[in-house]
């Protein structure tokens, strides 16, 4: 015998239905709400509905792929939703990666190489840990915003490090010095650049001058000569650490902050917000940070501190955390193939 007759089985489906469609109500409603918020929190607008609803739906699938990543839990460390929050991958690396200006990997390698200097190559004592931050050596997080400027951002945070570390005053440097006044044929303001591009343009102008001086507008402008006339930090030129060595780069670190290419463009890298970013981004270097410590987490995990200029609400209030001493020997993001330093 039947446990239902055909009236209660048609019964019973109505009612799945009904549940179905109620909780698909209740799940998008709540995502509406979300994104609403999310556009509140990140002044977001929208020129028409057929444009929200676009990135809504955007929005919804990032936020069900960080949801997923984070209820996996055995990853290290986690996703949110942030800034980024209703663009697709490709909008995100064309948008704020070196797309045009991609760093030459064979290029730089192939320089790196040829260099005898590696200036810290005799160190043997280096602390177990290490955060420029704690030394005065680092300035606030900044923003690039829509503008593929990484690279002057690097160049700064390096440059404002080994600044403070000779002459004892942290001062703010110009990213828009950079971007309006260095042009090479692989450095192009907001369409990407290299750190080495920058150092040149530094040592012949005989320094760079301060953020309050020239400050940082976002978009490409014209090279303003006499906003730049202010020297602020003076350098001699560049270096680099010997490629795919970590034990190079920490000892390396260890004496200033280095700036570094690094791929940034997984899913992972667009949504971290915490703990030890391993694995998932691969070594198609398109972005460019800077490192400003290293250390040893609670369960063991070593790692580089790297300052991203992506704003305090990405990572971990600006930061990230990635991987150190891993098997592969371009390290985790392709992190120890073209560390660069200025010298003074
Ligand atoms: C490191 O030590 C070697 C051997 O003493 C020396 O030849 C080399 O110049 C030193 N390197 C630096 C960067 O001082
Ligand atoms: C860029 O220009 C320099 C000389 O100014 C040249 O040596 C180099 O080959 C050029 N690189 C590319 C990628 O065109
Ligand atoms: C990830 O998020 C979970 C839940 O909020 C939290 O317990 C955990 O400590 C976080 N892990 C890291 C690495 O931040």
């Amino acid at each position: 015998m039947s446990c239902f007759n055909q009236k209660n089985q048609y019964n019973i489906l109505t009612l799945f239905f009904i549940l179905t469609l109620w909780t698909s109500l209740v799940i998008s409603s709540r995502l509406l709400e979300k994104h609403e918020q999310w556009m509140e929190e990140h002044g977001k607008f929208y020129k028409d509905a057929a444009e929200k609803e676009q990135r809504f739906q955007i929005f919804k699938e990032n936020l069900e792929f960080i949801e997923s990543f984070n209820a996996a839990g055995d990853n290290g460390f986690n996703l949110s939703i942030n800034q980024f929050g209703d663009q697709t991958n490709d909008e995100f690396k064309a948008n704020y990666l070196n797309g045009k200006k991609k760093p030459l990997i064979g290029v730089g390698i192939a320089a790196i190489e040829e260099e005898s200097v590696f200036r810290y190559e005799n160190v043997t004592e280096v602390p177990a840990t290490m955060d420029w931050r704690e030394r005065g050596a680092v300035t606030p997080i900044k923003h690039q915003h829509l503008c593929g400027s990484c690279w002057a951002f690097a160049t700064v945070a390096a440059i404002e490090g080994i600044h403070q570390i000779t002459t004892g005053r942290l001062v703010s440097l110009s990213e828009q010095e950079l971007v309006d006044c260095v042009k090479t044929n692989t450095t192009d303001g907001c369409n990407g650049g290299y750190v080495e591009d920058a150092c040149d343009f530094i040592v012949k102008k005989g320094g760079i001058t301060s953020e309050t001086n020239y400050p940082y507008t976002r978009v490409d402008g014209k090279c303003n000569v006499r906003k730049g006339t202010y020297n602020v930090a003076k350098i001699k030129g560049y270096e680099h650490v010997p490629a795919n060595n970590e034990k190079a780069l920490l000892k390396a670190v260890a004496n200033q902050p280095i700036a570094v290419y690094i791929a940034a463009t997984k899913r992972a890298f667009q949504f971290y917000s915490s703990g030890i970013l391993k694995g998932k981004c691969g070594i198609d270097l398109d972005h460019t940070v800077t490192i400003v410590g290293y250390g040893t987490s609670d369960d063991g995990v070593k790692y580089w501190l790297v300052k991203n200029s992506w704003g305090t609400k990405w990572g971990e209030k600006g930061y990230i955390k990635i991987k150190r001493d891993v098997h592969a020997k371009e390290g985790s993001c392709g992190i120890a193939m073209v560390p660069t330093y200025p010298i003074v």
